[in-house]
């Protein structure tokens, strides 16, 4: 059986990539999958728990296996996550916990545990997926791979005016220091770091607006004749 499409739209913190695979995913009628909120519901819930740092490893290595984690659709467009029946959607949309998920995604252990979980998405008719490493280890067979770019000063006041919108105050300058530190982490590490596939257009977003992204995406995939 021939598997389901996937697109995959990879890239750093506020470089957009969310709100792009969101949109398209919704046009094409396709599966959504937002990596990034399996990282931070298991920061999230490793924290519930009290599990901390090294020591806590093979703790949090089980509890990504067994993590009760659920996604239904957000009035938003977005998807809500729950966790073991909780709505944990805006718990951690923080950077804090962003910050928690890029340290235990360092871990070639802790992210095989999520592995299959994100390949499970890939159902018919087809599957649009955002991260760091879709397009390089999850679907390296993916039928087309984006990788999204922008300033640093850029994405932090994305950033910024994304937690507005939710009701979180944060300043400019200390979101650029954290994205910044969260960036070199998540480029740096040696398991799956961040990084384009060989393979995947590379899109500066920087001086573009969303519907400009989503168009340029919709031409490179053909998106009338999906
Ligand atoms: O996309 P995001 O900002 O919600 O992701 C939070 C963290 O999770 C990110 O800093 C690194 C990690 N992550 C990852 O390592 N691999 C992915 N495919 C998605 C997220």
């Amino acid at each position: 059986m021939t598997e389901a499409p996937v697109i995959t739209i990879d890239g750093p913190s506020g470089s957009g990539k969310g709100t792009v695979s969101q949109k398209l995913a919704t046009d094409l009628g396709w599966h959504y999958l937002d990596s990034g909120a399996i990282y931070r519901a298991l920061a999230y819930a490793a924290e519930l728990a009290g599990i901390e740092g090294s020591a806590g490893k093979e703790q949090i290595v089980s509890l990504a296996r067994e993590l009760k984690l659920k996604f239904s659709p957000a009035d938003d467009g977005g998807a809500g996550v729950l966790l073991a029946g909780t709505d944990i959607s805006d718990s951690i949309r923080t950077e804090e916990c962003g910050a928690m998920a890029s340290k235990l995604a360092a871990d070639g252990e802790i992210r095989a545990a999520l592995l299959q979980r994100q390949r499970d998405f890939r159902q018919p008719p087809g599957l649009v997926a955002d991260g760091r490493d879709m397009g390089t280890v999850v679907f390296p067979d993916a039928t087309h791979k984006f990788f999204l770019t922008a300033s640093a000063q850029v994405r932090a006041e994305r950033r910024y005016k994304q937690l507005k919108e939710k009701g979180i105050n944060d300043s400019i300058s200390r979101l650029f220091t954290v994205i910044s530190e969260r960036d070199a982490r998540d480029a740096g590490r040696s398991n799956s770091p961040l990084t384009p596939a060989t393979d995947a257009i590379v899109l500066d977003t920087s001086d573009m607006s969303l519907d400009e992204v989503i168009g340029f995406v919709k031409q490179h995939v053909g998106y009338q004749s999906l």
